[in-house]
């Protein structure tokens, strides 16, 4: 088309429908950009409610665990004492003589004490009373030699705090994430060794937890039904942290945590 040709009417007509395309296009684009907008309100409301709605759940299934770790020790802990002591009484008095007897009630003695022992590591592990007896350091200390007494995995634990008062709070937090992790290593890493590392940088806590096994993969770390990492996550997250999982093929697991303090 030759544009001398057109009239003075036809282009205020072609301009005026440009204008109008135009006009619908933003229109239909500042649409999607707030609907877009919308969306990611949504999504971050919907975030914020399972943030909460997972503290919430972590808080009762704490106080659950408290009570259930309290009946343990305290009701049937000690009720397996006093038979333990009845037996050893009767054994003593009774049957020690009587070999065939006293082999059965010696066994039985044995079997007692043991079961006590894995009752008072049951109520333990699901309340680590410990924390409150004697302090986050101590009672990490202990979790790291009895997994490697357990496992046969070496633990190395390093811990450099400058400020000792730790809250209860962030404490049972970590501890709960160091039993997951050391569940892991456990269960997937095939390591030799695993060492934990706290140190305090400056307004935050640093941690490091790593393990020297087959290492984690991508889409295990990135997978949205790995809940025990989700655990962990979340957890991190309760304290305002942030963390970073990381692997490298058959050589490390590891896993960094940065805490306000
Ligand atoms: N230290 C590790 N070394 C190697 N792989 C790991 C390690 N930790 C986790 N993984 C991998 O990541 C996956 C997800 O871990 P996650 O803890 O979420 O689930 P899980 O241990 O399989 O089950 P659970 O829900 O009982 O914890 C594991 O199945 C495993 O394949
Ligand atoms: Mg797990």
């Amino acid at each position: 088309m030759n544009y001398q040709d057109i009239t003075k009417e036809e282009l205020f007509n072609k301009l005026q429908e440009l204008q109008q395309k135009h006009n619908s296009l933003k229109t239909k684009y500042q649409n999607d950009i707030a609907g877009r907008m919308q969306a990611e309100e949504q999504v971050l409301k919907l975030n914020k409610k399972l943030q909460s709605l997972f503290k919430h759940i972590e808080d009762v299934r704490e106080k659950d665990l408290a009570s259930i770790a309290h009946d343990l020790h305290d009701d049937l802990g000690q009720n397996l004492t006093a038979l333990e002591m009845e037996l050893s009484w009767l054994h003593n008095t009774y049957f020690k003589n009587n070999l065939q007897i006293s082999g059965k009630t010696f066994s039985m003695l044995k079997l007692l004490q043991d079961t006590i022992k894995r009752t008072q590591k049951i109520a333990r592990d699901i309340c680590p009373s410990i924390l409150d007896k004697f302090g986050f350091e101590p009672a990490v200390k202990v979790l790291f030699s009895e997994f490697e007494e357990k496992t046969g995995i070496k633990c190395i634990v390093k811990i450099q705090l400058v400020t000792k008062d730790f809250s209860k709070k962030k404490a049972l937090v970590i501890y709960r994430v160091l039993q997951e992790c050391l569940t892991n290593v456990a269960r997937h890493s095939k390591a030799t060794k695993v060492s934990f590392e706290l140190l305090q940088e400056g307004k935050y806590y640093a941690i490091n937890i790593t393990d020297d096994g087959i290492g984690i993969r991508d889409e295990d770390i990135n997978n949205p039904d790995s809940f025990g990492l989700l655990g962990i996550k979340e957890r991190v997250l309760s304290l305002n942290g942030i963390i970073k999982i990381s692997g490298i093929n058959d050589r490390e697991t590891n896993i960094f945590i940065k805490i306000p303090i």
